[in-house]
């Protein structure tokens, strides 16, 4: 049985809805914040729950290397092992091989890479991948291994690892099984090109999935590149299962994406740029860093109800950044969280009132002219 996914209004293409699973009900559009090694980095699960977060996302890739899967599954997975008892969703491990392991060799049956962190050499099939995220790890929500290719790649190349995901598709969904309390996603691939995207969406609707994820995007190719691709990528997927665009984005990238059908996102730029002194406001980003902050006593944004947002100044922030105190590191993460959150229940209360395009409309005028 899928988890339920009711969609509760619809403007457009954009949806807002609830997925509902047994650990608790995602409101779409939704930002996963991601906690990739086991934390939301710099913030405690408190924190991340005060932002209105109802889920969040972990990564096969550092779970496996540290602590290990089977020492987390004998620590309780990993809601236990961290203390969030709300959904969990965990990206597959393919990607982060690409981006962060030393030598790494995609063949058919396995990718085998070698750990950043200390050389030692790993393998991951389809079925070990499912076997950590759903099994050792715990995840609420696991997804299929897959083959993202960099950009800009020529057409065989991103039609050879669209194909080779749609088998691993195939792989990871039979050694899921069905589950009761527990869902697979499907991940489309096929970089720019229309026609692999439309054969990889066939191909993930024919084994079936309780959602489906846009994957290959964010990989360099630009804003109005992606927004080409999401033109019509999103109405490829079944319109009545979650449409998750992987690794995306800045707020922008999320109010242009759910215009076009998508419902849930995840990017490590809050948390990361927060780390590095960057801010998000409705008026655009700002760096903290920024010697005309140094005595302005404002706060960030008062609407936000977050401490790191509306119960200190931008002085104080521009100070512990500039100190590389790390009360700096977790109040903008927290604030920066707390925004997106914000977007996307903004976005979630004008779909249902069936004010999105306006609202499209005011945000890009006040946050991308600023
Ligand atoms: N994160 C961002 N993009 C991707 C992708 O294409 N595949 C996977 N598995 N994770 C991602």
């Amino acid at each position: 049985m899928p988890f339920p996914f009711t969609l509760t209004a619809t403007e457009g293409r954009a949806r807002t809805g609830v997925l509902t699973t047994p650990r608790g009900d995602i409101r779409t559009p939704a930002f996963m914040p991601v906690g990739t090694a086991a934390t939301v980095k710099a913030m405690s699960v408190d924190q991340v729950k005060a932002t209105g977060a109802d889920i969040i996302l972990g990564n096969t890739y550092h779970l496996m290397l540290r602590p290990g899967p089977e020492r987390m599954e004998r620590l309780g997975g990993l809601h236990a092992f961290m203390g969030w008892d709300k959904p969990i969703l965990t990206d597959s491990g393919g990607f982060q091989v690409m981006s962060l392991a030393g030598i790494s060799k995609v063949k058919e049956e396995a990718v085998t890479f070698s750990s950043h962190i200390d050389g030692s050499k790993h393998i991951l099939s389809p079925e070990r991948s499912i076997e950590i995220q759903a099994d050792r790890i715990g995840a609420d929500i696991s997804m299929q291994l897959d083959e993202c290719v960099a950009w800009p790649a020529e057409e065989p190349r991103a039609r050879a690892a669209m194909e080779l995901s749609a088998r691993w598709a195939a792989r990871s969904k039979a050694a899921f099984g069905t589950r009761e309390t527990q869902g697979l996603f499907g991940i489309q691939q096929g970089s720019t090109f229309e026609n692999l995207r439309r054969e990889s969406s066939e191909r993930l609707i024919d084994i079936g999935f309780d959602g489906y994820a846009i994957g290959g995007l964010a990989v360099g190719e630009g804003h109005q590149a992606m927004c080409e691709v999401l033109d019509y990528a999103p109405d490829m997927l079944p319109a009545d299962r979650p449409r998750y665009l992987m690794g995306v984005g800045k707020p922008v990238d999320l109010v242009e994406a759910v215009w076009r059908g998508v419902d849930m996102f995840d990017c490590v730029l809050p948390t990361r740029a927060g780390r590095h002194g960057q801010a998000w406001t409705w008026d655009g980003p700002i760096n903290l860093k920024n010697a005309r902050f140094a005595e302005d006593r404002t706060p960030l944004d008062p609407t936000i109800d977050c401490p790191a947002s509306s119960q200190t100044s931008k002085a104080y922030l521009h100070h512990l950044i500039r100190a590389d105190e790390i009360l700096g590191k977790t109040l903008l993460s927290w604030h920066n969280i707390a925004f997106y959150q914000a977007v996307t229940a903004a976005m979630r209360e004008a779909i249902a009132h069936g004010r999105f395009e306006a609202w499209r409309k005011d945000f890009h005028a006040r946050h991308v002219s600023n």
